[in-house]
């Protein structure tokens, strides 16, 4: 592992490459990375970076939102399956029927969504903006997708109507948590505060002291100390708060909250992306120049 490490450093040298990171990932990936964050912060950074080629590690529609940013760019994912189910639950299709049926409708899209499906999109948003990003928007109703959960919880700043588009869109890794899970992890930690991700099911989310995007997590884990919490998100997040935050406990609300997709990247399929720069994200320019408007103006619209 040490030699594949070397090799990857040194690839990174030649090449200029920058490695960026979910916090879902390995604990290894996280570790190789030049930068680890949320969905929000990654394409701030993808957006800032002087690097000639990104190499990003973590499902598609992140790394195919580092393209739609980088045009002049090479960003490169290294495992091509790495497939946020979510994504695909909003296909353009489905979009464009609900968009005929509610045509006075702003469109909000989570960052999860195909390019294809932002492309038709008012505005994207993250976990991290999403109540903001609905707030800023000017109609007094909003098609909202794919997940229904995330969109309970940008109602909650809103008196606007909202639509979730599909009816039942959500993430199978967060959507299987279930209030059995957090009385039992409450019960065998019973002084620790309970921060859920807003991809959670709405009666976890109205249980939880804090939701939070995951970096969101990470930062108020950062202000305190010798504090306990149960986290509900994947589990990938732990490695990053025990190792930013280390004067605090952290236990997960869910064993099984985790993204196989996520998973998927290796350092072995690292160190193999970089020596041959691919596979290369390719978006249809069509469609990279349409989904690069709403992502911007989520990005200007978002502190
Ligand atoms: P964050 O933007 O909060 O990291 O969430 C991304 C994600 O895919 C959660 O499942
Ligand atoms: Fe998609 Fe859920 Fe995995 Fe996030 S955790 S990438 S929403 S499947």
């Amino acid at each position: 592992m040490a030699m594949r490490k070397e090799r990857i450093e040194a690839l990174k040298r030649k090449k200029n490459a920058i490695i960026l990171a979910h916090n879902y990932q390995r604990a290894e990936v996280q570790d190789i990375a030049e930068f680890v964050g949320d969905s929000l912060e990654l394409a701030r950074i993808a957006m800032d970076t002087t690097a000639d080629l990104i190499i990003f590690c973590g499902v598609d529609f992140m790394a195919e939102t580092a393209a739609i940013l980088n045009p002049h760019k090479k960003v490169i994912i290294p495992d091509v399956c790495a497939i946020c189910p979510m994504a695909q639950q909003l296909p353009q299709e489905v979009l464009r029927a609900a968009k005929s049926e509610h045509p006075d409708a702003e469109v909000v899209l989570y960052v999860n969504t195909l390019a294809e499906s932002k492309a038709l999109a008012d505005c994207i948003c993250t976990s991290a903006n999403a109540q903001e990003i609905v707030r800023a928007m000017d109609a007094p109703t909003i098609l909202f997708g794919p997940d229904r959960n995330l969109a309970y919880h940008a109602q909650k700043g809103t008196s606007k109507t909202i639509i979730p588009v599909p009816e039942h869109g959500n993430c199978p890794s967060h959507h299987q948590i279930t209030l059995e899970d957090l009385q039992e992890a409450k019960d065998a930690h019973p002084n620790a505060r309970i921060m859920v991700h807003p991809e959670c099911i709405p009666e976890v989310q109205d249980r939880a002291d804090y939701i939070a995007s995951t970096s969101g997590m990470v930062k108020i884990c950062k202000a305190v100390e010798d504090e306990e919490f149960l986290i509900g998100t994947e589990i990938g997040l732990l490695h990053r708060l025990e190792k930013e935050a280390p004067g605090n406990k952290f236990y997960p609300l869910s064993n099984t909250a985790v993204c196989p997709q996520m998973k998927m990247i290796t350092l072995e399929k690292i160190e193999a992306a970089l020596e041959h720069e691919q596979p290369e994200v390719v978006i249809p320019p069509g469609i990279m120049e349409k989904a690069r408007k709403p992502i911007e103006r989520m990005l200007a619209l978002s502190v």
